[in-house]
């Protein structure tokens, strides 16, 4: 089954560059720029892959980008992940990157937007994968901090497709961010955000009618709401769901509880993604195969979970 999963043609829409970055080369980053690492090894960094929720893998993410210094840094971290999308034949993404994560920490936008940039476009002339680049905004910051960080990508606006929501999600309701969203649609940006992952149904209410997303990222904590069920089969909008990274971050306790395949079976627009690979234990193949695991889930099935990827692309 997994060789039958790997060769299906699927599209990524919910993958962070920086939760892309594996031990190996975080340490090699690391090494390079001559960065001291509280952990030993390799091992020792992945023994500490084990989180309760969201805020203590993130506290974790944060800290893992600090080896991601120069343009080469960014373009070796964005290489490498195009190298398993294309052993996986994934042949079109639509990653995120988050530029604060990086500015506040003093390194210039264009620096990492240019080294990102440049590996995107090798991966569309030597591997032939297609890409749509998506700017998330840290929800954890306030929302002026948001607004500078659009203005400094201005310059480079043709680089990237649309604007995201990411990090902390309790407490940070897309509500926060209404004016900055409206700022980035009208300088024609597509609008996603995360909404419904650790946060209340509410929070995907708000993604939808306040921030105007046309794609929700996770977005499980729907099935809590029918009235929200109805309005995104209806209106067929498009959930980035990734599995492994629920079960890693206790949004479910085991993949048999997750609601992916009842989703799809109403007629959701979900599609199977992996967050952040190097964290969570694996890439979109990965994804597949647990739910085949631990759901069940058919060769139809996941033709059709594919499929979605491919018709829910925004570039
Ligand atoms: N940043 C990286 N991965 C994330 C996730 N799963 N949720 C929110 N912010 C993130
Ligand atoms: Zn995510």
């Amino acid at each position: 089954m997994y060789d039958w999963l790997n060769a299906l043609p699927k599209a990524e829409l919910h993958l962070h560059l920086e939760g892309s970055l594996e031990p190996e080369l975080l340490f090699a980053l690391a090494e390079r720029n001559r960065i001291a690492l509280p952990w030993n090894d390799v091992e020792a960094l992945r023994a500490a892959y084990a989180f309760n929720n969201l805020q203590e893998f993130l506290d974790l993410y944060y800290r893992g980008a600090d080896v991601l210094r120069t343009e080469q840094d960014f373009y070796d971290l964005t290489w490498a992940y195009l190298l398993k999308c294309k052993a996986q034949n994934v042949v079109h993404v639509e990653p995120f990157f988050d530029p604060q994560t990086h500015t506040d920490r003093g390194i210039p936008f264009e620096v990492v937007m240019r080294g990102i940039k440049a590996a995107l476009v090798d991966g569309e002339k030597r591997l032939g994968i297609s890409h749509g680049l998506i700017l998330a905004f840290l929800r954890h910051l306030p929302e002026e901090q948001a607004f500078q960080t659009l203005e400094q990508a201005m310059p480079f606006r043709d680089a990237f497709i649309g604007v995201g929501l990411d990090s902390s999600e309790q407490g940070f309701p897309p509500r926060l961010f209404e004016r900055v969203f409206a700022k980035a649609r009208s300088e024609g940006l597509h609008a996603v955000a995360h909404a419904g992952e650790e946060g209340p149904p509410e929070y995907i209410w708000e993604a939808l009618d306040l921030l105007k997303i046309v794609r929700i990222d996770h977005g499980v904590r729907a099935s809590e709401d029918k009235r929200l069920m109805q309005r995104i089969i209806d209106e067929q909008i498009p959930l980035t769901v990734c599995p492994l990274s629920n079960t890693k971050l206790c949004v479910f306790e085991h993949m048999g509880q997750h609601n992916i395949l009842d989703m799809l079976e109403r007629g959701v627009k979900v599609t199977v993604n992996s967050d952040d690979p190097a964290y969570f234990g694996g890439y979109v193949t990965e994804n597949f195969m647990a739910l085949h695991e631990g759901l069940g889930m058919s060769e139809e099935q996941a033709k059709r979970l594919a499929q979605n990827s491919l018709d829910a692309r925004l570039a």
